[in-house]
């Protein structure tokens, strides 16, 4: 049960949508400071094709204001407060993994002392006490046996279905519970959760299904109102049912660069919007969502002042330095520079130049109903979608620590990212966040047979198998025409970052 989330589900998520039609808000509508962007070393990125923007959105993301808040009063906020407003009554916590001793992090109020960080304890306004999740149960995870909030969780499993435990849980919800209030929030959790199973699911553990969560809370969160309703409001694209959500958590110290959030750089306009979103399964009416924007500013404040962490152990100076060397040669035109003279190009790279598997950008680009919802909705006032047919070359800050790699996690180690001859077809780890190869910068992964030959459903689920819809590990052969020495000094150079 440890790691199967299936009251983690109340979670959610983020993401984005399409069309590609500029939206009808202006970045003159958005209050805030505006950033200015930096032209530094601009030598190293002679090479970037300007922006011909012909409706795909390839080439530099533009800029938008961004909100400023307080970092300290946003991690108290990301930490206790109830953004999740839905979740199981106290009282039937025994029934839900409640984390062990070093799953507690410091700052949490008094009610919130005994619980792991990816639970919060909030107390309803019907007085009932729940346990809720929050954004740290996808955006916290150990690196070498270490937590590390803003690294996107590698082992949370939710490959399984579960619809029947939820029906079961809502027709014996009366016999659960001791009070008409604690039955009340139980059965308004329950109720979303089994609209949202559907949604929740991933072929692979460790993946992530938060873009078809957001779909499929879209299908249900009336845009004007706020209001839930059981009935489907929108028609979704088949796709997002067949588990496209298999995504990998960005870590949160990139986000500082980017001009728009998620990989297909779709979250444009005012970031705080598109995060909240994030927070949007219990939302009940925009009175709730005005009172939780009145402090998401300073949790995405706080996002932006997570530095990457430091690389644990010893680094050969001089071949790092020659990887520096062939970095700025190959890789900075897209990932930009780093150290001193830092720059970040902002540069969303077409599907057919990356190669990777396009069927993210594809789907987002083209889902037009969702779009329009966020048009429509409390959150679309400052923000908007518009989704690039390509991916984000993202900052490459502390990417060592955020195996496995690409936007789908098809890829373990950096190594066989830099040569595709040496990727493995389906494969394995151990989910042990101390199993980890320096050499290679990635997970100690097994080759192993694909899905259809594995009958043992865990360890089928604990397999990934490139030949799913969107699981494709294609792709990004920037590396392949390198030498094996230059491609080492690389791998040195990124351990710096
Ligand atoms: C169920 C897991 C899950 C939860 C819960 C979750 N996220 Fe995320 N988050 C993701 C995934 C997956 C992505 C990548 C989506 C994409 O890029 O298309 C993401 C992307 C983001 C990004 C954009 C990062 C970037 O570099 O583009 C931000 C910021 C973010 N989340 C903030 C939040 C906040 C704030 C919360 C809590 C209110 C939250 N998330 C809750 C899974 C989650
Ligand atoms: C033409 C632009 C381009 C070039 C050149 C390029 N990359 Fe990338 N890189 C990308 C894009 C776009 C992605 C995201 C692709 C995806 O997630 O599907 C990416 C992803 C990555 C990732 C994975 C990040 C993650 O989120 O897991 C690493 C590591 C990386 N690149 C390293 C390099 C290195 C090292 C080089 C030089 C040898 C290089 N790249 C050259 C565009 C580029």
């Amino acid at each position: 049960m440890q790691y199967k989330p299936w009251l983690g589900l109340l979670i959610v998520l983020v993401l984005a949508c399409t069309a590609n039609e500029e939206p009808t808000n202006t970045v003159d509508d958005v209050v805030g400071t505006v950033d200015v962007s930096t032209d530094a070393a601009t030598d190293v990125v002679a090479d970037v094709t300007p922006s011909l923007d012909d409706g795909n959105h390839i080439g530099p993301v533009p800029e938008y204001p961004k909100t400023e808040g307080d970092p300290e009063l946003g991690y108290t906020a990301l930490i206790n407060n109830g953004y999740v407003s839905c979740g199981i009554p106290k009282s039937l916590s025994h029934l839900i993994y409640l984390g062990v001793e070093a799953d507690r992090i410091p700052g949490r109020n008094e009610q919130n002392q005994d619980m792991p960080y990816f639970w919060t304890s909030i107390t309803s306004e019907t007085g009932v006490e729940l346990i809720v999740g929050n954004c740290l149960a996808c955006h916290a995870s150990r690196f070498n046996g270490e937590l590390i909030i803003g690294l996107g969780d590698v082992r949370r499993d939710y490959t399984d279905d579960f619809s029947a435990v939820l029906t079961t849980a809502l027709a014996f919800s009366s016999t659960l519970v001791d009070s008409e209030e604690e039955q009340a929030e139980f059965e308004k959790f329950v109720t979303r959760a089994q609209a949202l199973a559907p949604y929740s699911m991933t072929r692979t553990r460790g993946l992530n299904p938060a873009v078809s969560i957001t779909a499929g809370i879209m299908e249900h969160l009336d845009p004007v109102t706020l209001s839930w309703s059981e009935e489907p409001l929108l028609v979704v694209p088949a796709p997002y049912k067949e588990h496209v959500g298999g995504l990998s958590v960005p870590p949160w110290w990139w986000h500082k660069k980017k001009n728009a959030m998620f990989y297909s750089a779709s979250g444009a306009g005012n970031h705080v919007a598109w995060a909240m979103l994030a927070s949007s399964m219990c939302i009940e009416g925009d009175g709730q969502a005005e009172e939780i924007a009145s402090y998401f500013p300073d949790i995405l404040a706080y996002i932006d002042s997570i530095e990457a962490p430091e690389y644990p152990w010893s680094i050969d100076a001089e071949l790092a330095l020659q990887g520096k060397e062939v970095f700025e040669t190959h890789c900075s035109s897209c990932h930009g520079t780093y150290g001193e003279e830092e720059y970040y190009p902002n540069r969303v790279v077409h599907i057919d130049e990356v190669g990777t598997d396009p069927e993210l950008a594809v789907l987002m680009f083209e889902a037009e109903v969702f779009h329009q919802w966020m048009d429509d909705s409390y959150y679309g006032q400052h923000s908007w979608a518009r989704p690039a047919m390509g991916y984000i070359a993202p900052p490459l800050d502390g990417v060592w620590a955020t195996a496995p790699y690409l936007h789908n996690s098809s890829i373990p180690t950096i190594a066989a990212l830099l040569d595709s001859s040496t990727r493995p077809t389906c494969w394995t780890w151990s989910y042990d966040t101390t199993d980890y190869d320096p050499t290679t910068l990635g997970w100690n992964f097994q080759e192993t047979s694909c899905h259809d030959a594995i009958t043992d459903p865990d360890e089928r689920d604990a397999v990934y198998d490139p030949s799913h819809f969107g699981y494709g590990n294609q792709g990004h052969t920037f590396g392949d025409s390198l030498l094996p020495e230059e491609r080492s000094a690389i791998l040195e150079y990124l351990k710096t970052l």
